[in-house]
C-alpha cells in the first residue's frame, strides 16, 4: 500500500471485532515500530503486549474506563527506558521517539487491515502497576490493535494554507 493511502485510510478505531490477530501480521506491525528513527538512535522504546482478557479490561479501566480498548485482542503499551535525555531544543527525546515508532505501527496496521487508537488518557502509575513496568520508566501510549468493526468517517483536518508558512510565520 502507498504510504499516503495508508495515512488517508487510518482512523481512530474504537470498536473491534472479537477476532485474533495473525502472528505474522502482528510481527510486521511491531517491525514497523522497531525500524523507526530515534534521537541518537537510542531506541528507548519498549512494548508490553497485553493479550490476557482480564488484564486488558483492567488496562481499559486505568484508561479512564475506555472499555473499547479491551475489545482489541492486543493492547500495545508503549514505554520508554530512558526518560532523562533532553534534546538541545528542550524537548524530552523519549516522547518523540516512542511516538514516531508507534505511529509507524499505526500505518503498518492499516496495511494489514487492522485498526488502532492512540490512547493518551491513562493513569500511568496504575498501568505500570498492572503490567510490572519499573517506576523509572515512562508509559507514553496505550494502543489497542485489532480488526475494526467498521471504518469511521474521516475527522476534519485544517487546510494546508492554515498550517504551512513560507519563510516567515504569519
Ligand atoms: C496524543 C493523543 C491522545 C489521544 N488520546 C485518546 C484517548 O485517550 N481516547 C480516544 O478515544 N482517542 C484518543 N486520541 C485519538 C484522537 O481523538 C483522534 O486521533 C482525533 O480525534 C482524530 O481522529 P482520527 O484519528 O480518526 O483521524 C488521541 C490522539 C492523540 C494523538
Amino acid at each position: 500500500m502507498n504510504v499516503l493511502d495508508a495515512i488517508k485510510q487510518r482512523r481512530s478505531i474504537r470498536a473491534f471485532q472479537d477476532k485474533p490477530i495473525e502472528e505474522e501480521k502482528l510481527r510486521r506491525v511491531l517491525e514497523a515500530g522497531r525500524l523507526a528513527p530515534s534521537a541518537k538512535n537510542r531506541q528507548e522504546w519498549r512494548y508490553v503486549l497485553v493479550k490476557e482478557k482480564e488484564l486488558r479490561r483492567k488496562v481499559a479501566v486505568a484508561c479512564n474506563n475506555q472499555y473499547f480498548i479491551a475489545e482489541a485482542p492486543v493492547v500495545i503499551v508503549g514505554c520508554a527506558t530512558m526518560a532523562d535525555y533532553v534534546l538541545t531544543c528542550g524537548q524530552p527525546a523519549y516522547t518523540i521517539n516512542v511516538s514516531i515508532s508507534m505511529d509507524h505501527m499505526t500505518l503498518q496496521a492499516v496495511d494489514e487491515g487492522l485498526g488502532t487508537c492512540w490512547i493518551g488518557a491513562f493513569k500511568e502509575d496504575e498501568v505500570k502497576r498492572l503490567l510490572g513496568i519499573p517506576q523509572d520508566m515512562r508509559v507514553v501510549e496505550v494502543m489497542p490493535l485489532g480488526y475494526p468493526r467498521f471504518q469511521p468517517e474521516p475527522k476534519p483536518r485544517m487546510k494546508l494554507e492554515e498550517i504551512v508558512f513560507y519563510d516567515r510565520y504569519r
